[in-house]
């Protein structure tokens, strides 16, 4: 995705982490102009999700991240577009409270890092980008693909899971709104308590 200002100015860093401050960089906290910046490409990115999810509206824009706990991992390929650099694509994730029903049907209360909105852009899909923004998340965040809760997942990010992490969806779902995923392996022979999401709290 191209913008009409230098992308690497604001982005100093491959994959930058965004939160409530929408700061980039130790002069985009100081710099209202490039604050600006940084919630167009956030907005942007958001509606792009949005369209390619197929959702009403965006989950994802500057406003919403300013007044949430959320972080949101951004990529950027910083060489491309005549050395002022493009968007690459965008994760983010959050905790949330959640009630959750286990194997045996009993419901428990929980707050798993999800993941909420997830997004490459159109022509560089199926390049690796995603996996290695998600790895990337994995580490930062020091947690498996399986502990996470995964919102809304599209059939792309239910065939990305099973292909890079050979995640599979947990006990059948109550509401198909958020799901858990255990190892493949573990889900032909379910002896864990990995759990399906019933509720919001
Ligand atoms: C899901 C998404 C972020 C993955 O990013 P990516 O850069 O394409 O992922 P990678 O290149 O690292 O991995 C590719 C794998 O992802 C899955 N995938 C990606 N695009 C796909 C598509 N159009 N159809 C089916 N699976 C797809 C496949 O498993 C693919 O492997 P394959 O090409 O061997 O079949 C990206 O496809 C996307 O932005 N999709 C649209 C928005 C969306 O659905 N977001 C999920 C929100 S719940």
């Amino acid at each position: 995705m191209e913008f009409p200002f230098d992308i690497n100015h604001i982005f100093s860093d491959r994959i930058s982490i965004l939160d409530h401050t929408l700061v980039a960089s130790r002069q985009s906290a100081v710099r209202t102009d490039l604050q600006d910046q940084i919630a167009a490409v956030v907005d942007e990115l958001g509606r792009a999700s949005a369209k390619a999810q197929q959702l009403p509206a965006p989950i994802t824009s500057a406003s919403k991240l300013q007044s949430q706990k959320h972080q949101l991992y951004l990529m950027k390929d910083g060489e491309s577009n005549r050395g002022r650099g493009l968007v690459v694509g965008f994760l983010k994730v959050g905790y949330k409270k959640l009630f959750l029903l286990d194997r045996n049907g009993v419901h428990v209360e929980a707050e798993p890092l999800c993941v909420l909105d997830f997004y490459v852009a159109e022509t560089l899909q199926r390049h690796g980008y995603g996996l290695e923004l998600f790895n990337y998340m994995l580490q930062h965040q020091n947690v498996e693909p399986e502990l996470l809760a995964y919102d809304r997942p599209s059939n792309k990010l239910l065939a990305f899971l099973a292909k890079h992490y050979g995640l599979v969806r947990s006990v059948p779902q109550v509401r198909f709104q958020i799901c858990l995923c255990v190892r493949r392996m573990e889900n032909r022979f379910p002896s864990g308590s990995r759990c399906c999401i019933v509720q919001d709290m």
